[in-house]
C-alpha cells in the first residue's frame, strides 16, 4: 500500500465518515493523526505493550486486565485514572498527545489495521497483544454500540449493519482484513493472540498467560485481585472505566453501553438463520488460508 503522509497542518478533523486506503474511519472527533509525518516517525519504546483489537472484541476488558496485572492486582490505579489514559488510543489525537507528554504506563491501544502502523513499529520488538472475538457477536455488539455514537455512521437496522459488515463498510474496515493483517505476526515471539472466548472460558489461566508474556510474576492473591477487579459488574460500576464522564452528546450511554451483556453467542438472539448461514459461507471462503484452530468459536 502506498502510504499517504501529510503534514500536521494538512490534517483536519473529519466532519463525516471517510475511507482512507479503503478503510472506513469515523468523523468529527477523530483527527487522522495516523496520516501525519509525526505519526510515521513515532518511535515505540522497548518496554511498550500494544493492545490491538477490532472494535467490540473486548478491548476495554483487556485494558483493565493489563492495568491490573501491571499493579499486581492492586485496584488503586484503575479506580483513580481514566482507562484511556492508562492505555491511550494511539490513533486518537488527544490520546496520542497524552502518550507523548505524560506517559504513565507501557500500554498503548489501537484498533488500526496493521498497514497503518508507523514505520518504527515494524522494526521494533514491541509486545503486541491481539484480541479476537467471534465476528457474529461483533456484528451484534457493533450495531448496538455504533448506533448511539454521534460521530459514527448510523445503521437503520441490524440488517443494514450486517450488510455493511459483510462489505467491510464499518469503522476500521473489514474484520477479515484486520484479522489477516495482524495474524501475519502470529509466529513472532513478541505477539500474543488471545480471544474474548478464552477470557470468558478460563479467565484465570488466560491472566497467567498474559502475565507470563509481560514478564510480570503474579502470586495467587494477586491473580484473585485481578480476576475480581476486572469482572463485568465491577468494571461497569467503575467510573474510571465505564465512560460515565463522556458527554451524552458524544455517546448515548443508555442506548450504547460499553458494558452491555458481556457474553458469548449473543448473535443467536439477533441474527436470522439465513444471515448466520450467509455469514458462515463468506467466513469459510475468506478464512480458508488460516488454521481454524486459531479461532475458538464454532
Ligand atoms: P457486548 O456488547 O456483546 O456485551 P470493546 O471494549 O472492544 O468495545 O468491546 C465491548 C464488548 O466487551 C461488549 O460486548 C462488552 O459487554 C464486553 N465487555 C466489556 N467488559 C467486559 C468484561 N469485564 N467481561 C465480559 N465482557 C466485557
Amino acid at each position: 500500500m502506498e502510504r499517504k503522509i501529510l503534514r500536521r497542518d494538512e490534517v483536519r478533523k473529519f466532519d463525516k465518515n471517510v475511507k482512507i486506503h479503503d478503510v472506513l474511519f469515523m468523523g468529527v472527533t477523530l483527527t487522522p493523526v495516523f496520516l501525519t509525518e509525526e505519526w510515521h516517525n513515532f518511535e515505540f519504546a522497548e518496554e511498550d505493550v500494544l493492545l490491538v483489537t477490532y472494535p467490540k472484541s473486548g478491548t476495554h476488558w483487556m485494558m483493565e486486565i493489563l492495568s491490573l496485572i501491571h499493579c499486581r492486582g492492586d485496584p488503586k490505579w484503575v479506580q483513580s485514572e481514566f482507562i484511556w489514559n492508562r492505555a491511550p488510543w494511539i490513533e486518537v489525537d488527544e490520546c496520542f498527545n497524552h502518550l507523548k507528554k505524560n506517559k504513565c504506563s507501557p500500554f498503548i491501544s489501537s484498533h488500526l489495521p496493521i498497514q497503518f502502523m508507523p514505520e518504527s513499529f515494524f522494526k521494533s520488538k514491541v509486545k503486541v497483544i491481539y484480541v479476537i472475538r467471534n465476528p457474529k457477536d461483533i456484528i451484534v455488539s457493533g450495531y448496538l454500540f455504533w448506533k448511539g455514537v454521534s460521530y459514527a455512521q448510523k445503521a437503520e437496522s441490524l440488517d443494514q449493519f450486517y450488510d455493511w459488515f459483510m462489505e467491510g463498510s464499518v469503522p476500521y474496515g473489514s474484520w477479515f482484513d484486520h484479522v489477516h493483517g495482524w495474524l501475519s505476526m502470529r509466529e513472532h515471539d513478541n505477539f500474543l493472540l488471545l480471544s474474548y472466548e478464552e477470557l470468558k472460558r478460563d479467565l484465570r489461566n488466560t491472566v497467567k498467560k498474559i502475565s507470563q508474556f509481560l514478564g510480570v510474576e503474579l502470586g495467587l492473591e494477586a491473580i484473585d485481585l485481578v480476576l475480581n477487579n476486572c469482572s463485568f459488574q465491577v468494571m461497569k460500576n467503575n467510573n474510571m472505566s465505564n465512560y460515565s464522564s463522556i458527554d451524552e452528546s458524544i455517546v448515548n450511554k443508555k442506548e450504547s453501553p460499553i458494558f452491555r451483556k458481556g457474553v458469548t453467542g449473543d448473535w443467536k438472539n439477533h441474527l436470522t438463520v439465513a444471515q448466520a448461514e450467509t455469514f458462515d459461507k463468506l467466513y469459510r471462503e475468506k478464512m480458508k488460508d488460516l488454521p481454524s484452530e486459531l479461532f475458538p468459536w464454532d
